[in-house]
């Protein structure tokens, strides 16, 4: 398996261009079996999720063709079939239960394995399966598949229990073609939900009010393929400036819509970072007196959770305390661990992360466990004294297009080596 070798201490320094949104690309790809005919989807991240996304829609007679270097997807829907969406692909991406809600609505079946816990918490999926129920669909659970059914979804008015990203997508996809009008409260407000109902609009769908807590949708009886660019990914771009802060170095990211990170720019300013930001691009300088900072993670607009864990990396590098409060997941202190190998000095007390400040990070053989807790550990390994080993990159390949070879266009000194067990 290979594993990245980075040697900490280099200043980063230059502008690093920004990926498509992974989390936008996953519900996109899905949607996409909505209409019949050929989708194509221009800048979509070269990224593990993005190919196990592609299996589960290939399963259920989809043909794509992508092409590497342009980031250009081309999906067929012309033979959509009945299938079941087998355990091996959900369990690898929780995501692939994004596909419910299109299948629901074009072929009024779903037969999707249930995801289990994960490592950052139960991660249930509820609130999807309480709004398929309320358009009118029958829901079982038979050897760990929910199997849904329904002639034909109906409109309908569902408030969601909880903010969530995944349940008000995935219901906006179902809802689409559901007769009549559908009203979604105390939906997520994240960009990602924005982009998808841009996609579904462009397609025909008609809803009103994505990105506010409140989506109406009228259904409609067809929708037709399009072409569509994949917004950038706010995550990867605020894990750059990250990058840029945790090393006192100059980073600017472009191809970004920078109100997507304000949350996290705010921050990098009350602990002392200059930012400078256009419409589309943002510009992270060292600041003359740096402080340890709270940070609580809220749905959008608010800190968002994925930069959490490489929020703390930084935190462990400023002087005085800093405080993390996750609110979202319940279990998402898993780089905990591994940021104490390389000296940080954190304490965790329930949803609490209390950081002491002020450590030169020292390299150590570090393991990811996660997706955004790797990149933590990407982040501290930049920072550190020496040489940092880190294990388990497939994590971060899920979720971060080029990783080294654009922090090595920034003057990291990263290499990617292959072998090295575990
Ligand atoms: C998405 C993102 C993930 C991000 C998260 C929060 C994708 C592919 N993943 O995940 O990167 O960290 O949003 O911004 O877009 N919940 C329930 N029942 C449900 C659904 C969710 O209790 O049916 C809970 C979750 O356990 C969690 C909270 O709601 O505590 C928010 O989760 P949610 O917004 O759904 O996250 P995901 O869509 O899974």
């Amino acid at each position: 398996m290979d594993y990245y070798k980075i040697t900490g201490g280099k200043k980063l320094k230059g502008e690093v261009k920004i990926s498509g949104a992974k989390n936008a690309a996953l519900p996109i790809i899905v949607a996409s079996l909505l209409a019949d005919g050929e989708t194509v989807l221009c800048n979509v991240p070269n990224l593990k999720d993005v190919f196990t996304m592609l299996k589960v829609i290939e399963c259920l007679g989809a043909e794509t063709e992508y092409d590497a270097e342009k980031n250009i997807l081309k999906i067929k829907t012309n033979k959509i079939k009945k299938a079941e969406i087998p355990y091996e692909l959900v369990k690898t991406m929780r995501a692939s239960v994004y596909v419910m809600g299109p299948m629901l609505a074009r072929l009024g079946f779903a037969d999707v394995s249930l995801p289990g816990g994960c490592a950052i918490g139960e991660r249930p999926i509820d609130i999807h399966l309480a709004g398929f129920e309320s358009l009118g669909a029958e829901i079982g659970i038979e050897r760990g598949y929910v199997i849904a059914k329904a002639k034909k979804l109906k409109g309908t008015r569902f408030i969601m229990r909880k903010v969530s990203v995944g349940a008000t997508i995935n219901i906006m996809m179902a809802a689409v073609m559901a007769d009549g009008e559908t009203i979604l409260e105390n939906c997520a407000m994240e960009p990602d939900v924005v982009d998808c109902a841009n996609f579904l609009m462009k397609m025909g769908a008609k809803i009103e009010g994505a990105g506010s807590e409140k989506i109406i949708i009228q259904g409609v009886k067809k929708l037709n393929p399009i072409h569509y660019t994949i917004m950038p990914d706010r995550i990867e771009a605020g894990t750059y400036l990250l990058a840029g802060a945790i090393t006192r170095g100059d980073v600017t990211v472009t191809n970004v819509i920078s109100e997507h990170v304000s949350a996290l720019c705010s921050a990098l300013s009350e602990i002392g970072f200059q930012i400078r930001r256009g419409k589309d691009w943002i510009r992270v300088l060292p600041g003359k007196k740096l402080r340890g900072i709270y940070v609580k993670t809220l749905p959008y607009p608010g800190f968002p959770t994925d930069l959490q864990a490489p929020i703390m990396a930084l935190m462990t590098t400023l002087p005085g305390i800093s405080v993390v409060n996750e609110t979202i997941f319940e279990n998402r202190f898993t780089h905990v661990g591994e940021l104490r190998r390389m000296g940080a000095k954190i304490e965790v007390e329930g949803n609490m992360a209390i950081v002491h400040g002020g450590t030169q990070l020292s390299a150590a053989p570090v393991m990811m466990s996660d997706l955004r807790a790797g990149a933590s550990l990407v982040l501290a390994a930049l920072a550190a004294k020496g040489t940092t080993e880190i294990r388990r990159i497939y994590h971060s390949d899920r979720g971060y297009e080029k990783l080294s070879e654009k922090l090595s266009s920034l003057g990291a000194d990263i290499k990617r080596e292959k072998g090295g067990g575990y």
